[in-house]
């Protein structure tokens, strides 16, 4: 295919947790299809003939001065109807958050101008931000998930969008519930062939992903019709996962075993299934999930709020498992990933050392829990891509263009760099601890701004 695209200047991306990879002034081909097909190098041969036919061609985007490109942020876990209660109602138990707060709010997208406008303002949110592919929760409504995998496609995010399936008349409200497991597992099977039918997503760049809430929210019948969809559909998944306390022992109490056994039983746990939280999963359940080669949403920022304890990330990572970042909004109160990678090195810090300073230092923590800013960042894209199993979170040739332009100069910067003290990899750190949204200049899916 031919080069349509050509981006030139600094690129600065981790291709493995521990690499930081920085590539001056190089020069990045992109095909019609937004898809990276070389990489050059000023050393390289046709490095100097190609930068000049891409300025010729009109076709040539430059980070200037001290600008420089990263990859998009990748966000595994968003409940895009929660959108207008982020920042608030943090206080609750999950449970009581889910009763009180979150099922009265999602109930009213049963009202599709209601949708189109939260869903607008949040798409436009999330990529201002950087985050260049979403895996969305949206409501039991088929009509305003539609919207939002449209939305999603119009505005040209790469997303999957997942109508939520819930049908437990113990756990779920009369007011937002599936009408019955059978309208249920049909809303759901539509779902996906709407999404998979939309007009324009040829390319895919908007998926269907079959979501069961969580075990507490599904009738038995429920999950095993999902699992024999992803089967049949060859679709992806995604649910929580031992999240919290509360959460974790239901579905114990229920089942005799923990919620990653159950998900296997129903046939849930496939290479495509993104498990959020997991906070409480053992060795036994990480030797199931690595087998299965499903990977986990990791969502820091909502774990301080509903969790009652850190995931043990390092452990995972150790183990071989597929782990990214996800804001879990609102169960998060920030829509930036550059937050949960913060929070995401915070949490091991605090895992690593303890918390309570009334027992001994030595005793306090877990040894080796902490991440750096490199597997921080990492996670927030590549790791991404390693659980959705798609070519995307780094610059590599074969990979999806889908980049973000940092402008450490940009006005009302938080970041500052200082020529003189200040590294590349500096410059780099500080971005992953201080930058905002208005250090984040350009937004590139698929090559297209
Ligand atoms: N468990 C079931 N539903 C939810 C939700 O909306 N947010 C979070 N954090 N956990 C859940
Ligand atoms: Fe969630």
């Amino acid at each position: 295919m031919t080069t349509a695209q050509c981006f030139a200047g600094r690129f600065i991306h981790t291709p493995a947790p521990d690499q930081l990879q920085v590539l001056e002034q190089a020069l990045v081909s992109v095909d019609s299809a937004g898809v990276i097909v070389s990489i050059l190098t000023p050393q390289q041969d046709g490095y100097s003939q190609s930068v000049a036919a891409a300025r010729e061609a009109g076709t040539l985007t430059r980070a200037e001065g001290e600008c420089f490109f990263i990859p998009g942020l990748v966000d595994l876990h968003i409940h895009a109807p929660q959108f207008p209660q982020l920042g608030k109602a943090l206080h609750l138990p999950l449970e009581d958050w889910l009763q009180r707060c979150t099922f009265p709010l999602e109930a009213r997208y049963s009202d599709v101008e209601f949708a189109v406008s939260v869903y607008s303002s949040l798409i436009d949110t999330l990529l201002a931000n950087g985050t260049t592919s979403a895996v969305y929760f949206s409501t039991i409504h088929r009509e305003a998930t539609a919207v939002l995998a449209e939305l999603c496609l119009q505005k040209h995010q790469r997303a999957w969008v997942g109508r939520v399936a819930m049908d437990d008349q113990g756990q779920c409200p009369d007011y937002y519930r599936d009408a019955s497991t059978e309208q249920g597992l049909l809303d759901s099977e539509q779902s996906i062939t709407d999404i998979r039918n939309l007009p324009g997503n040829t390319a895919a760049r908007v998926q269907a992903i079959l979501t069961p809430r969580f075990i507490p929210s599904c009738t038995d019948a429920m999950l095993q019709g999902l699992g024999e969809l992803a089967r049949r559909y060859d679709c992806p998944v995604q649910t929580h996962c031992s999240e919290s306390d509360w959460e974790h022992q239901y579905v114990l109490d229920r089942f005799g075993v923990s919620d990653t056994e159950a998900l296997d039983q129903f046939g849930l746990l496939t290479r495509q299934t993104v498990l959020a939280h997991s906070n409480f999963i053992g060795s036994s359940d990480m030797s199931v999930i690595k087998q299965r080669g499903s990977g986990i949403a990791h969502c820091p920022m909502s774990n301080a709020y509903f969790a009652g304890a850190v995931f043990p990330l390092r452990k995972a990572l150790t183990m071989g498992l597929n782990v990214g970042l996800g804001t879990d909004i609102s169960g998060g109160p920030s829509a930036s990933q550059f937050d949960s990678c913060r929070c995401a090195i915070a949490a091991g810090r605090m895992l690593e050392s303890g918390v309570d300073a009334s027992v001994s230092a030595d005793q306090r923590g877990i040894a080796d829990s902490r991440i750096d800013y490199i597997e921080a960042f990492y996670l927030a894209t590549a790791g991404g891509g390693d659980v959705l199993n798609s070519p995307i979170g780094k610059f590599e040739t074969g990979y999806h263009f889908d980049a973000v332009m940092i402008d450490p100069a940009a006005d009302n910067s938080n970041l500052q760099f200082f020529e003189q003290l200040d590294s590349t990899e500096d410059l780099f750190q500080k971005t992953l601890y201080a930058a905002t949204r208005s250090n984040i200049v350009g937004v590139w899916v698929d090559g297209a701004k």
